[in-house]
């Protein structure tokens, strides 16, 4: 049997599929367009492995879709391709409609025509499982419980806005004509191969570059941290025993306001790679203008995957984000070859924006 992973090219999709062969021989397709987020770098390890291949292409080409499913027969299609980053949803929100709902929309009709000339056995096996993300929800006051499955969707961003479209999609391919589908909601993930456009990596990054380390408003929003490996295991779980139709939030209880994300950060380079004017990191942070239409608090109750499905994450946040730290001391050459002239003008693009302060 073999599975067909988009987006495999990026950062959780790269750990799914590196995971994956890991625990496995089941070969893996990886259909990824290779947009500036793609790096087939970050499979270097698989070249000459004959359990994966890789085609470049988008999930929106039915065309080549098609034929692929047609030569491959996956028993199960794993959807991580998507626009991502809620800052360029913000400057720039075609994208993201492009591939999270056009996208998202073909790669479901593709499946259903596959799914519906297959035989018996093979339809009963047959998943396709979305990958989505607890922005849909919106965002939670301070107080209030985390969110659930049964939490209203309410989007804020570009960005969420088209994965809740993306899930409803989903959903309704399931409700309408059967489809064998299965969604999982998470909240933020860190660790190895993470683009430093995000938060983690982009403080990684420039603190040892000697560069401004800059936190978004007063830095007490607050996020919920998974590392991404756990990620890649409740995934496999829902895959394996997931009820169909249904939902899954996963989320490590690791909620975190970002200032005290970015002050790990800072402590963690200061014992492992200490300045050498002898000042700490945290000197480097710098408070810039907000996000527009910042979500406050996103937190997620996992109760129902451990519930169900047994599954808990491995690592606490101690333990992740010192692998991850470490990850980027050990790989010099992975961070320089991402920073190319493209992350280049985004950073200049994003952070002139919001020079300043807060
Ligand atoms: P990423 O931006 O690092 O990678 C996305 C990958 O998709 C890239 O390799 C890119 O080339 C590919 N891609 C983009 N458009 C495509 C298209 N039209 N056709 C084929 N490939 C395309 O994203 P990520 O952080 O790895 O996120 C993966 C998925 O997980 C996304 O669906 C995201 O919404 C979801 N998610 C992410 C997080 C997080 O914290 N990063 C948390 C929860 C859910
Ligand atoms: O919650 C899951 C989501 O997490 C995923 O669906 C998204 O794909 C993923 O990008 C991530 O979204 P966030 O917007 O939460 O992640 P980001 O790393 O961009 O920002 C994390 C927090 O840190 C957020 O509150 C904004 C803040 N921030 C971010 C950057 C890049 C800063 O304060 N400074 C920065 O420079």
């Amino acid at each position: 049997m073999t599975i067909l992973v988009t987006g495999g090219a990026g950062f959780i999709g790269a750990n799914f599929v590196l995971d994956w062969l890991e625990h496995c021989d089941e070969p893996v397709i990886n259909l990824d367009k290779l947009t500036y987020a793609g790096n087939l770098h970050n499979l270097d390890s698989l070249q000459g492995d004959v359990r994966y291949i890789f085609v470049q292409g988008d999930i929106g080409d039915r065309a080549l879709v098609d034929k692929l499913l047609a030569a491959h027969q996956p028993r199960a299609i794993i959807n991580f391709a998507a626009e991502s980053h809620v800052d360029r949803s913000i400057h720039g929100p075609e994208d993201f409609i492009q591939t999270n709902v056009v996208g998202t929309f073909r790669l479901l009709e593709a499946a259903r025509h596959y799914w519906q000339a297959q035989a018996d056995a093979s339809k009963n096996i047959f998943r396709f499982l979305h990958v989505s993300t607890d922005e849909v929800y919106g965002t939670l006051a301070h107080d209030a419980p985390a969110f659930t499955e049964d939490h209203k969707i309410e989007p804020n961003s570009p960005y969420s806005a088209s994965k809740a479209a993306s899930d409803h999609l989903v959903r309704a391919w399931h409700h309408t004509y059967g489809l064998p589908v299965l969604t999982t909601n998470c909240s933020n993930n860190y660790g190895p191969l993470h683009f430093p456009e995000k938060l983690i990596p982009l403080i990684i990054v420039n603190a040892l570059a000697g560069k401004n380390l800059p936190v978004y408003g007063d830095g007490m929003q607050i996020r919920d941290w998974l590392y991404v490996r756990d990620h890649c295991s409740a995934i496999r779980r829902v895959l394996d025993t997931g009820r169909l139709g249904e939902t899954y939030n996963i989320g490590g209880w690791n909620e975190k306001p970002n200032i005290e994300i970015v002050q790990t950060v800072c402590r963690l380079l200061d014992q492992l790679r200490p300045r050498t004017d002898g000042q700490g990191y945290e000197t480097q942070i710098t408070y810039v203008k907000d996000r527009p239409g910042h979500d406050r608090r996103y937190a997620i109750d996992a109760r129902k995957i451990e519930r169900e499905l047994g599954w808990k994450p491995a690592e606490t946040f101690d333990t992740g984000i010192r692998k991850t730290v470490q990850w980027y001391l050990d790989h010099p050459e992975w961070v320089a070859q991402v920073q190319s002239g493209a992350y280049r003008d985004w950073v200049a693009k994003q952070y002139e924006d919001k020079s300043g302060t807060a």
